[in-house]
């Protein structure tokens, strides 16, 4: 029997990054989303997971050391404390960060290769194709570039034919067919699994998952003369932090994931290798995966050559850690491409923050500073009207929930700021200002103050899985108790929950205006 005691579980995955490069924009965006919805999951009730980390092994690990004069740990070592860094920045609430190059890893890697083999899904064969020696990589035909160059250095390449270990894909072709048409919401968003299923409706082709060209990764059983591939290697990580294999109850607790949030340039490796690597060892298939769009910059693909690679930390240290999470998040549908532009940003904050929540929120603590002497005043049994202020909080609270079930972030986002400017209205129509200038109307204005701070206090819990900081500070303005984010969203949104008497504290604003 289901023991109901127990909170429900929500495990949510980024990619692993790969070591060879610094963290970047694009990197950023898939964490930030990631840790959005591990937020709310967490004040919605769940025992969530969140789970980042690093991909250490393969090819282009191992090349970029060396090109780096160092050896690859020492690499990965280096890029690790970068990436760490930077979540720590941008308030990433991860609970594990994995490395492939850590031992529980290398242990579940080479435990799930050896199940799938035990299936008799892995086969000895020959790899052929396109290879460059200089950097050491074999390329398929629709990689290379002009008269068969390598796409990498430009150099020519080579038909080359090397022993490898095959994993037979092409036995699970029906079977994840039929698990797709049963489960259309498996890939999101929808136009993602159509590209999926169609792939799949063709033809599905055995998976070379050995390679004998280079060192840098996690060596077969039984023939450590080749390395696993570095996706076999790299997916399993998923599994490997929720206590594969050993951790059973551990495992069974976490695993289906939830979601695997990823960018749509490494679908295919989720959406078709890893569940049919799942189904051979036997094991459930994640719930859902997400992929989310590519941003470009200033209308340009973002690319070291031509220089325009966005720095998310030049960018925090420029504009705050929250508008960059707004902004990421509130710009673009996720699951749709997106450009980024400082003016683009510039306008998010100054119209939205700035003005939309930043000057609403001084406003009205001032009015309780002068008018209140800053305490939170009586309800007043309800005079200052706003019984649609109630009504449009539980609209809020509605479909911030539906949002966030489909990974909506920017319809979340919208709905809130509708919140915000229904508050804004509704100052500007009752003018608690011109009240406090009539005689005997003091209850009218205390009930308007009540019931624009009853509204803070929600969109505080509103807004936390997008901008934490943001969120508790507001939280303490109001001269709430404790941690926002301790609280329980359905609590917290229930309407009349402001414990009278409490006093406010000294508004600071929240988002200072940016000049052009
Ligand atoms: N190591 C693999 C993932 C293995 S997961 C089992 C990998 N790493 S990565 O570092 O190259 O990229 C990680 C993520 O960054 C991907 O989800 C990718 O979509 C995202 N982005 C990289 N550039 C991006 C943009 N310009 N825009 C948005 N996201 C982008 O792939």
């Amino acid at each position: 029997m289901e023991d109901n005691s127990l909170p429900k579980t929500f495990y949510v995955t980024t990619p692993i990054y790969y070591v060879n490069d610094v963290p970047h924009i694009g990197h950023a965006y898939t964490t930030i989303a990631a840790d959005s919805l591990a937020r709310y999951r967490q004040l919605a009730g769940y025992d969530c997971f969140f789970l980042t980390g690093t991909d250490e092994h393969g090819q282009k690990v191992e090349k970029a050391a060396r090109d780096g004069g160092q050896t690859p740990i020492e690499l990965a070592d280096r890029v690790v404390e970068r990436f760490k860094a930077l979540w720590a920045r941008l308030d990433i609430s991860y609970d594990d960060f994995i490395r492939t190059t850590q031992k529980r890893h290398i242990e579940a890697v080479t435990a799930l290769y050896q199940r799938v083999w035990e299936r008799g899904d892995i086969y000895l064969g020959d790899y052929e194709d396109w290879y460059c020696t200089p950097c050491e990589t074999f390329w398929t035909q629709t990689q290379l570039a002009e008269g068969n160059k390598c796409p990498n250095c430009g150099r020519p390449t080579e038909k080359l034919k090397e022993k490898s270990y095959f994993f037979r894909m092409s036995k699970y072709r029906d079977a994840l067919l039929r698990y797709l048409e049963d489960n259309p919401d498996f890939i999101q968003p929808s136009s993602r699994y159509n590209e999926i299923l169609s792939f799949v409706k063709g033809e599905l082709k055995d998976l070379s998952i050995s390679r004998t060209t280079f060192r840098w990764g996690v060596p077969v059983p039984n023939d450590p003369g080749h390395v696993i591939y570095v996706w076999f290697d790299a997916l399993t990580n998923y599994i490997t932090a929720v206590g594969y294999p050993g951790d059973q109850e551990r495992f069974q607790q976490y695993w289906p994931a939830k979601c695997h949030i990823i960018g749509k340039d490494i679908l295919r490796f989720h959406a078709v290798y890893w569940p049919t690597f799942l189904m051979s060892a036997g094991l459930p298939l994640p719930r859902k995966i997400f992929a989310h769009g590519w941003w470009t910059v200033e209308g340009q693909k973002m690319s070291k050559s031509l220089g325009n690679v966005v720095d998310p930390y030049q960018l925090v240290d420029e504009y705050g850690v929250d508008p960059i999470r707004y902004f990421l998040l509130r710009e673009v549908p996720f699951g749709a491409d997106g450009d980024f532009s400082r003016s683009a940003l510039i306008q998010r904050i100054n119209g939205d923050l700035a003005n939309d929540l930043g000057n609403l929120v001084s406003r009205i603590l001032a009015m309780v500073k002068k008018y209140c002497k800053g305490f939170v005043p009586p309800p007043q049994g309800g005079s200052g009207g706003g019984e649609f202020l109630r009504a449009q909080v539980k609209e809020t609270f509605t479909e911030l929930g539906l949002s966030m079930d489909q990974l909506a972030f920017h319809r979340a986002l919208g709905a809130i700021w509708d919140l915000v400017g229904t508050l804004n209205k509704y100052l500007d129509e009752t003018s608690p200002w011109s009240l406090a200038k009539e005689e005997g109307r003091k209850a009218e204005l205390e009930g308007i103050l009540y019931n624009s701070l009853e509204v803070l206090r929600v969109l505080a819990i509103f807004l936390f899985p997008f901008v934490p900081a943001t969120a508790q500070r507001m939280w303490e303005m109001l001269g709430l108790p404790g941690k926002v984010g301790e609280q329980r969203i359905e609590e917290v949104s229930m309407w009349g929950g402001f414990p009278e008497g409490l006093q406010i504290t000294k508004p600071t604003p929240l988002f200072p205006r940016i000049e052009m």
